[in-house]
């Protein structure tokens, strides 16, 4: 089995790595649209065009499976690649299956942070009170930080000042915390570290969608007979 990976950017990495860290013997590659990134100051329409740009291409080189890695590609583009462009192809997200562990983990209040278009969308929501209605979802959208870890830019003062900002609009007393972007596991440490100096307590559950992704993907390949 060969799977394609697509990010707009460096996030795609640390996506792959939790998938070859449950499946070592899978061939895995990474495509990213640096080029464009990042997408998240992007319109819906672009995200969709480009998304489906790249799957074409992918495609074109024979995936077995696309996996959308990319949070803000997945919501405004996936349920429109599965149903309209590529029927019957396998091209998977990542928002299901941390939707699905936030209901498993019997979260009762979560909040998410996020690039601007995928808090736009309020896609994360959706996805949540599909599964349970009663959850609470809050979302913060994080416009700078890709930006700068595109950059190359991952544990400076400029990251911390950011997170300042962005951090200190959650409520101290939450349950669990979506890293709703791929980028946001590379400076996971500082997110840690800036909830405890405005909080003075340590951070609540992170929930990482790569992650969470790869450990559903045995349960898929089962059921698809891989
Ligand atoms: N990697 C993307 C995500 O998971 C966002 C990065 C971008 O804005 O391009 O949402």
């Amino acid at each position: 089995m060969r799977i394609w990976f697509f990010d707009s950017g460096l996030g795609g990495q640390v996506v792959m790595a939790e998938f070859q860290k449950e499946f070592p013997e899978i061939e895995m590659i990474l495509e990213m649209d640096s080029a464009n990134a990042p997408y998240g100051h992007r319109s819906g329409d672009e995200i969709r065009m480009l998304t489906i740009a790249w799957v074409e291409r992918l495609h074109a080189r024979w995936a077995d499976v696309v996996i959308l890695a990319c949070n803000t590609a997945s919501v405004y583009a996936l349920r429109h690649l599965q149903t309209e462009v590529f029927v019957g192809y396998h091209i998977l997200g990542v928002t299901v299956p941390w939707a699905e562990a936030v209901v498993d983990g019997g979260y009762h209040r979560i909040w998410v942070l996020a690039t601007d278009a995928t808090v736009r969308s309020r896609m994360y929501r959706e996805r949540v009170n599909i599964l349970d209605d009663s959850i609470i979802v809050e979302e913060i959208s994080a416009p700078w930080l890709v930006p700068l870890i595109e950059a190359g830019i991952i544990s400076w003062p400029e990251i911390d000042t950011l997170l300042r900002e962005y951090l200190a609009q959650f409520s101290p007393d939450i349950e669990a915390l979506v890293l709703g972007c791929t980028h946001y596991p590379l400076i996971s440490d500082s997110i840690e570290h800036i909830w405890m100096e405005l909080y003075d307590k340590k951070i609540p559950d992170l929930i990482d969608p790569g992650e969470e992704a790869a450990m559903k993907f045995r349960g898929w390949m089962e059921k698809k007979g891989y």
